[in-house]
Parts: C-alpha cells; structure tokens; sequence
C-alpha cells in the first residue's frame, strides 16, 4: 500500500493504523520467531485477529509492538511512531499501547481490587480517591466487581483472564493487544469475554486478539492475520482468509480450534 493510499484510508475511516512491521526479523539463536515480516493492522476499524499453530511467531509479533521485545532487524511503528532502538515497554505503554499476557501474571497474594489499583497507580500518579474510583469502574466494567475482595491467586481461570484485561486497562490505552485472552474458558465463559471486548470496541479502543479460538474471533474480528513459521501466509478480511486453501492446510492437523 502507497503512503499516498494509506493517508486516503486513515481520513476515510477517521483512524490512525494500529502498527506496522516493515521487514522485521526476530532471531532467537538459530530461530527465526519472525522472519523479514511487513504487515500493517488496523488500517480500518474493527477488531484484528491473529491466529497461526504453535510457535508460529504470534505472541513474539504482539511483543515487538509492544517494545518489550527489540527486532533483530527491521521498522516498528506504532500509532503512527516508528519504535526508536531505545524502545521498552513502558515508553510504548505511555504512548497507549497496552498488553495481556497469555499467561496471566497478577499479584497472587493481592486481591483482585489490590492487583488493578496497583495497576492504575503505576499509569499515572492520581490521587488515592480517584485512582479507587478509577479502580471500581474497571472491576464494574470487565466484570470483577464480586470477585473484586478475592486474592488473585485463587482465582479461577476465566476471572485470571478478567483481571489480566483489567490490569491492561488500567493505563486506559487506545490500543490493547490479548494475547490468547480466550484460552481454556467454557462456552459460557467465551460468551461473556466477547461481550466485554465488544464493549472496549465500541468506546474506541482499538484491540488485537493473538487466539486459537476461531469461533471466538469470527464474532469479533473484522481484520485476520495468518501466522506460519514466523511469516504472514494470510492477511485480510476474516472470512476470505479462512477459506484461503494454503490457511486450511496450515491449519490440518490442527484439530479443534474451529
Ligand atoms: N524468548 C525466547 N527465547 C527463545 N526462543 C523463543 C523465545 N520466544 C519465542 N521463541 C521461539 O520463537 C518461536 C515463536 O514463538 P511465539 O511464542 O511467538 O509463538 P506463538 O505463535 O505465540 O505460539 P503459541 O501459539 O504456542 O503461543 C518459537 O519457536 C519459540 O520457541
Ligand atoms: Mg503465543
């Protein structure tokens, strides 16, 4: 896509593109986690999803938009900002770009009220009033609020995920990126996920879903990235690109995920 193309769209839809990867390699020894990558997400609005097998390189792409991983080689740009060598994930956090992880990393001994306070604390120094303020809206809003007084590291799976998502939230970020925020939830669980994630959507906040759960993402994204052995094999409207024959194939022996 031209520049000239990419400024068209950006006032059309009103929206700054998520990111954009330009020839990004990320080596880890003889690994190439990804390998001389360009892709651009959030061209438009709506939600992006990227999926892929294993190892695929999906969680290192969410790392290196994030700042927390550094590309071997290659352009990173964010919001519009390309991402300098100095880099880290708390500057690409103050810029707005927040992250869950795919596995959740709360304070066990803390509650789950204690773990999101931290968390809004940390993103802006607030008074005490307004940051528990803050806090209960959150709870409220991603739906932790009667699990608020329970520590975090009793907690069942799906409430994990919750909080992973509250504490994400909580530097109020115009980008979110989960990573694989559906994983292990029942039917009942993923229904009530996608429902606060429409929620995040529709006040603006722009996400991206790294997920093997395709029935979850096929109600939610609009936008779907294939990964494979640390290259984009797909990338397009979501539909269209499960049906591409090479994305089935990638996908065989991958039983289950639909
Ligand atoms: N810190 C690291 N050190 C060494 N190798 C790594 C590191 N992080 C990722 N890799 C390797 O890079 C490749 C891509 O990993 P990545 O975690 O991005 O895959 P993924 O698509 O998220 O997979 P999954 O679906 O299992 O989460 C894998 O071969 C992985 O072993
Ligand atoms: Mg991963």
């Amino acid at each position: 896509m031209t520049a000239e193309l990419h400024n068209g769209d950006a006032v059309a839809d009103a929206v700054p593109e998520i990111c954009r990867l330009e020839n990004v390699t990320m080596a880890f020894g003889g690994v190439k986690a990804l390998d001389d990558v360009s892709l651009a997400l959030g061209a438009h609005t709506g939600i992006t999803g990227i999926i892929g097998p294993n190892g695929a390189g999906k969680s290192t792409c969410l790392n290196v938009v994030a700042g927390a991983r550094r590309p071997t080689s290659g352009r990173v740009t964010v919001l519009g900002q390309q991402l300098t060598r100095s880099a880290t994930s708390t500057k690409v956090a103050r810029r707005g770009v927040a992250r869950t992880f795919q596995i959740p990393r709360p304070f066990a001994a803390m509650s789950v009220r204690e773990n999101v306070l931290v968390a809004v604390q940390a993103s802006a120094p607030v008074r005490m009033s307004r940051a528990e303020q803050a806090v209960e809206e959150l709870l409220e809003q991603i739906g932790l609020t009667s699990v608020a007084g329970q520590l975090a590291g009793s907690l069942a799976l799906a409430s994990r995920k919750k909080l992973e998502v509250a504490r994400a939230m909580a530097i109020q970020p115009r980008v979110l990126l989960l990573d694989e925020v559906f994983e292990g939830l029942s039917d009942t669980e993923i229904h009530e996920m996608v429902t606060i994630l429409r929620g995040l959507d529709a006040r603006g906040i722009r996400l991206v879903l790294v997920e093997h759960v395709l029935r979850a993402l096929r109600q939610l994204a609009t936008e779907l990235v294939v990964f494979e052995k640390g290259t984009v094999i797909a990338h397009g409207d979501v539909e269209e690109v499960l049906h591409d024959s090479r994305v089935q194939e990638a996908y065989l022996g991958f039983g289950g995920a639909a």
